[in-house]
């Protein structure tokens, strides 16, 4: 068999999801890696850089990973990956116009940490395959092009969300709920299951998919709708005329208390 390399890259704090994406690794893979990096870059001010709960987390996560088969963990410093820290002549990596683009838009320079990160991870460890999960879509789509237009020789494969049994997608970011909150949360993946339920029903206007959606979340007092967009899939930007020939993500986010919480759906193209 070919020698092939897969790495899964994660901030730490790690749930199902990742672990799926470890065990995709393993069967494709004669050489599984998994970085743990909790990336300063694509934090911005003000944001949980400092109280991302990975700070809690190294032992548990390091003992998941071997346990799911991980043959390797990389987990510099932040001096490590960063020497110059963000000083004269420090790079980064810039995709054009993606701050202007669902998720982008809502966290300004957001992907320009991640590509940039993302770009080092590849160049350090060389991947065959790098694994990333479907529940970030908009950094899925960034990630594809990113290795397209900058020719590193790494496939990327996407692994489907991982869900709760009620619906709420996980992220690490899930234990900031409350007990109220997050008895509410699942109504995120509640208001995509009803646009995809329109949609399967013939809808094809984006601003009525998008309303589809969003009158899910306004029955939820504790919630507020941050955006509902429909893109895509090829170039992450936004569809505003009748949905057709083309495969479109559909992605939320919602703010609960001081909460954000994301999820998406591929809706296939006619
Ligand atoms: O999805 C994440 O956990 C991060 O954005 C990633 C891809 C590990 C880059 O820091």
């Amino acid at each position: 068999m070919l020698f092939r390399s897969g790495l899964v890259p994660t901030m730490g704090a790690l749930h199902e999801g990742h672990l799926s994406l470890v065990r995709l690794a393993r069967r494709d893979n004669t050489l599984v890696a998994a970085s743990v990096f909790v990336n300063p870059k694509q934090f911005a001010p003000g944001e949980d850089l400092e109280t991302y709960p990975a700070h809690a987390t190294w032992e548990r996560d390091l003992a998941a990973l071997e346990a799911a088969g991980v043959d390797f963990v990389f987990a510099p410093s932040a001096e490590a990956m960063y020497p110059r820290g963000s000083g004269v002549m420090t790079p980064f990596v810039d995709l054009v116009g993606v701050d202007a683009l669902g998720e982008g838009a809502s966290r300004p320079g957001f992907f320009r940490g991640v590509a940039t990160v993302v770009s080092k991870l590849l160049n350090i460890l060389q991947p065959s395959c790098l694994y990333l999960g479907q529940k970030d879509g908009l950094q899925c789509v960034v990630v594809s092009s990113l290795i397209d237009e900058l020719n590193f020789p790494t496939r990327l494969v996407v692994g489907p969300t991982v869900r709760e049994a009620d619906g709420l997608a996980m992220s690490s970011r899930n234990v900031y709920l409350d007990a109220t909150q997050r008895a509410v949360a699942p109504a995120v993946y509640a208001a995509l299951c009803k646009l995809q339920d329109v949609h399967s029903l013939g809808e094809r206007d984006p601003e009525a998919l998008r309303r589809a959606a969003a009158s899910v979340i306004a029955r939820e007092p504790l919630m507020t709708l941050e955006y509902v967009s429909l893109a895509d899939t090829a170039d992450g930007q936004e569809l505003d005329s009748r949905l057709g020939g083309e495969d479109a993500l559909a992605s939320i986010a919602v703010r609960l208390g001081d909460v954000k919480l994301i999820d998406n759906v591929l809706l296939a193209s006619d």
